[in-house]
C-alpha cells in the first residue's frame, strides 16, 4: 500500500463510455488530493480530508501504509495513452522529410515507391533484434514524455513473414518494458509493387494467408488498413476488416487522411472502434460515426508535418463524436514519440480546451483500443498509471512548448521515470 499525498490532481470522468460533446469533457480537480495505491491498482482518490476519512471507516483502523509520496503541491494526471503509432520500423526518412519539404507531396513519394514502401525494405533488410532495438528506443522515448499505454502497429511487412516478425518485435517490446502495449494488424498499409495492378490479389493474400497466420500468432488484438486514394478502396478496407471481424480482430481505419473517400462511413458501418485521421472526414460522415459509437483517433503532428488543414476537432465535438489524440509516430508523416507535443498542437491549432485534450488523450484514447477498464483515468480498480507534472494544470502541457513538463512516470505505482 502506498500513499500519494498533497497532488494537484486532474483527471477526466469515466462514464462507462467515450467522453462525447463538451459536457461530458469536464475534468475532476482534487487541489489537496491523495492516491491510495494497493498491488498497482488505485484503491481510493480525492482531496485528502475525505479521503482518510472514508479510507479509516472502510478498513476499521488497520490500513497500514508502508510508503508515503509527497507530490509537494504537483499537479497529477492519468498516464498518457498513445492509440496510434507506428513505432516498430528499422530505418528513419530524413532524405524523404527533406523532399516534402522541398515541396513534393507524401502520397507522390510513396507512389514513386518510396515512403511506406522504402520503409518496407528496410523492415525486410532487417533481422528481430535491430528492429526491437529501434522499436524499443522509440518506446522509452514515448514513456519519457508520459506514455504508459501505447498501440503499435505491424504494416512495414507486407508479407506474411515480415508481419509476423513485426507483431513478434511488438510482443517483445510489451514483456521488456513497463509500458502496457497493444498491437495492431496493419498488413494493408500499402500496395506491394508486385501487386501494383492486383490490389484485390493483394487483399485476398491479406484475408487468405496473412489473417490466420496472425490470429494464430496471438499477438495483435486489432485489424487495420490504410483506405486512400493510390492505396486501398473503400471496398476493399470494407472486404478485409470484414473478415477480420469475422476472427474476432476488432477493427480501426487509417481515414480520410488526404481525400475524403468515405472511411468515416465505413468506420460507422461496420462499428470499427475507432477511425483515424479523419482531415477530410465530411460533416455527414462524422455525424455517422456519433450514431455508431466510433471514437474519432485524431494526429495532428502529421497535419502538422504534412503541412496539411487540421482535423475538425470542434466540429467532432459539437456533433457529440468522442475525439481521441495520438502521436502516429513513424518515420514519415509524424516523426514525434511526445503526447505533450501532440496536446500543445490540440490546443492552439485545433480550439480544444486543455481539458478535451487531455481527456482526449487519456480516457478516450483508452477507449479508442479497449484499455478504458484498466487505464486512461483515475478511478478506484484501474491501473496507478499517473504522471506529475511541472505546472498548476493540464495547460501546462500546451503552455510550455517543446519541452516535456512531465517531470514524473509512475506505472502500477512504481516510479519508472
Ligand atoms: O498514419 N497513412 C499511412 N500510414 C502512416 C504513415 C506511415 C509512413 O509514412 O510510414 C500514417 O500517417
Ligand atoms: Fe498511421
Amino acid at each position: 500500500r502506498k500513499l500519494f499525498k498533497n497532488a494537484n490532481i486532474y483527471t477526466p470522468v469515466d462514464y462507462g463510455r467515450p467522453a462525447a460533446g463538451e459536457a461530458q469533457t469536464v475534468l475532476n480537480h482534487f487541489p489537496h488530493g491523495a492516491i491510495i495505491v494497493e498491488d498497482g491498482l488505485i484503491k481510493a482518490v480525492g482531496n485528502e480530508p475525505e479521503l482518510f476519512a472514508g479510507v479509516e471507516k472502510s478498513c476499521a483502523g488497520s490500513c497500514d501504509v508502508h510508503m508515503e509520496i509527497d507530490c509537494a503541491g504537483k499537479c497529477l494526471i492519468p498516464g498518457f495513452v498513445d492509440p496510434h503509432t507506428h513505432m516498430c520500423f528499422a530505418e528513419r526518412r530524413e532524405g524523404e522529410f527533406e523532399m516534402r519539404i522541398g515541396g513534393t507531396p507524401y502520397l507522390e513519394i510513396l507512389g514513386k515507391g518510396g515512403g511506406i514502401l522504402s520503409s518496407v525494405r528496410a523492415v525486410a533488410d532487417s533481422g528481430e533484434e535491430k528492429l526491437y532495438a529501434v522499436t524499443l528506443k522509440n518506446v522509452l522515448s514515448a514513456l519519457k514524455f508520459g506514455t504508459t499505454t501505447v498501440e503499435i502497429k505491424s504494416g512495414y511487412g507486407l508479407d506474411t513473414q515480415n508481419e509476423l516478425k513485426m507483431l513478434n518485435v511488438i510482443d517483445k517490446v510489451a514483456r521488456t518494458t513497463p509500458l502496457d502495449v497493444v498491437a495492431t494488424f496493419l498488413g494493408a498499409h500499402a500496395v506491394p509493387p508486385e501487386y501494383r495492378n492486383d490490389k484485390d490479389g493483394f487483399i485476398d493474400l491479406v484475408i487468405r494467408e496473412m489473417l490466420p497466420a496472425v490470429k494464430a500468432q496471438g499477438v495483435a488484438m486489432f485489424c487495420d488498413i490504410f483506405c486512400e486514394k493510390g492505396v486501398f478502396t473503400i471496398e476493399q478496407g470494407r472486404r478485409l476488416l470484414k473478415a477480420a471481424r469475422k476472427l474476432g480482430f476488432g477493427t480501426k481505419i487509417h481515414a480520410d487522411e488526404v481525400h475524403d473517400l468515405g472511411g468515416a462511413a465505413l468506420a460507422a458501418e461496420i462499428s470499427s472502434i475507432s477511425a483515424d485521421h479523419l482531415l477530410a472526414a465530411s460533416d455527414e460522415n462524422m455525424e455517422k460515426m456519433a450514431a455508431a459509437g466510433v471514437v474519432a483517433t485524431l494526429l495532428p503532428a502529421t497535419a502538422y508535418s504534412l503541412r496539411k488543414p487540421y482535423a475538425r476537432a470542434r466540429k467532432m465535438i459539437e456533433t457529440n463524436l468522442p475525439v481521441a489524440l495520438a502521436t502516429d509516430c513513424n518515420p514519415g508523416s509524424s516523426f514525434t514519440e511526445s503526447m505533450p507535443f501532440i496536446i500543445g498542437l490540440a490546443v492552439l491549432n485545433m480550439e480544444m480546451t486543455p481539458a478535451e485534450a487531455l481527456t482526449a488523450a487519456t480516457l478516450n484514447s483508452a477507449y479508442a483500443i479497449d484499455m478504458a477498464s484498466r487505464v486512461g483515468s483515475l478511478d478506484v480498480g484501474k491501473q496507478a498509471d499517473f504522471l506529475l507534472l511541472d505546472g498548476k494544470s493540464p495547460a501546462v502541457l500546451a503552455y510550455h512548448a517543446g519541452v516535456s513538463p512531465v517531470s514524473s512516470v509512475y506505472k502500477l505505482g512504481e516510479k519508472i521515470v
